[in-house]
Order: structure tokens, then sequence, then C-alpha cells
């Protein structure tokens, strides 16, 4: 058999059975789902009604700020049906803590020229709103033809700033969620709901 794998095989070697007794590897974390996969995915699909019908007769341009709106991105321009473009920004908040530093970064900036464009900016949360606040001023600037932010999640009553958010997937307690784009140090992101991490998943480096 040298040289052919055979399917038993296959599945032997992506299957480590203390993984399976655990369930599944990536939830090994997860105190609790606060919001599931299909309550997200009917959500999207609301959102992205919303969004055709706001949006008709015009060129949208969604813009994802990476990293954490890349899984949402991806499922909600899906509902969205008109011709549209995206772009992505990336932008550092803050790093493996999980307090905001108000402190943020463009370390990868847009492909397109915004002026005239109608610009929807994708954010995965809204949570002090910094971030989402410096964003908006540094759009604004480029002359937009017009600007408004869907977020998939707004924490309640803790935003430091005011901001209109005019599509909000959930609002959820100020608790650190990851899943469904967003991570704790990097990790999580692959999730396909928002959950809760154990306290221990905090401290054990
Ligand atoms: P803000 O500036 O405090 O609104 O935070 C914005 C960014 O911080 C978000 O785009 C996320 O990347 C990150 N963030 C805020 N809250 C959470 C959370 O609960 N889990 C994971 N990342 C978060
Ligand atoms: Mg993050």
């Amino acid at each position: 058999m040298e040289g052919r794998v055979v399917l038993s095989e296959l599945e032997n070697a992506v299957h480590d059975p203390s993984v399976d007794e655990a369930g599944d590897a990536r939830e090994r974390d997860i105190e609790r789902i606060l919001i599931t996969e299909q309550q997200i995915q009917d959500k999207l699909r609301e959102l992205g009604e919303q969004i055709t019908r706001d949006y008709e007769g015009r060129e949208l341009l969604l813009l994802g700020v990476l990293k954490g709106a890349f899984v949402m991105m991806a499922d909600l321009s899906r509902h969205i049906r008109i011709p549209l473009e995206v772009d992505f920004m990336a932008v550092a908040s803050y790093g493996a803590a999980t307090k905001t530093s108000g402190v943020v970064r463009i370390l990868k900036d847009l492909d397109h020229d915004l002026e005239g464009r109608h610009v929807l900016l994708i954010e995965d949360i809204v949570d002090s709103g910094l971030t989402l606040n410096y964003l908006l001023k540094n759009l604004r600037g480029r002359r937009p033809a017009s600007l408004e932010v869907c977020a998939l999640l707004k924490k309640t009553g803790i935003q430091r700033v005011h901001l209109d958010v005019k599509y909000v997937g959930f609002e959820i307690p100020p608790d650190f969620v990851v899943g469904y784009g967003l991570d704790f140090a990097e990790r999580f992101r692959n999730l396909p709901y928002v959950g809760l991490l154990r306290p221990e998943a905090y401290t054990d480096g």
C-alpha cells in the first residue's frame, strides 16, 4: 500500500481521539454560547434584506474592518442582492488585553478611493466605540457620498463616545466575547457562534 493514501488513514490523521472525546477542540475554553450560529445567520439575512432595500440603485462599497469583520463580511455580503464592491482596512485597537487602550493604528489602508462612494463600514463589535469613532472621522475626511455602519454586536451602555450605528445585529451585555471573527489573543475567530470564555482561559497564558 506504499504511496497510496487510504481514506481510513486520512481520517485517522485528522481525527485526534482525545479531541473527539472532549468534543470540538475549538470549544474547550468556551463556557457558554451567547448567540447561536442559527441566530447569527437569521440576523444577517434580515440585515442583508434591509441593506438591499436601503441601497437599491446605488453602488455600494462594503468596507470591512480586519481582522474581526472577515467572517461577517463573507456571510453578510451574500445576503445583499445589489452589485457591490468590497475593501478591507486593518486596524489594531489593542493587543492580547481585554480592555481598550483608545489607541488606534491603521495597519492596512484601503485600495479604494472613497470620494463620492456609498460606504458601509462593517464592524464585528462596538465596545467603547473608540475604534469606530476614530475610523469614522478618518473616513469622513475622504468625502464619501454616504457613510454608515453595520456592526454585528454592540455592547450596551458602555460607549465612551456618541455613535450612530445604523445597522446592529445584537445588543449584548458588556462581557468579553469570542467567536464569529472575534478573538482572544488571536484565537477563537473560527467559532461559528459568539460565546463567553471560561475564566481560566484568560489566565492560562
Ligand atoms: P472599541 O474601540 O472598544 O469599541 O473596541 C473595538 C475593537 O476591540 C473591536 O473591533 C474588537 O476587535 C475588539 N473588542 C472589543 N470588545 C471585544 C470582545 O468582547 N471580544 C473580542 N474583541 C473585542
Ligand atoms: Mg481583537
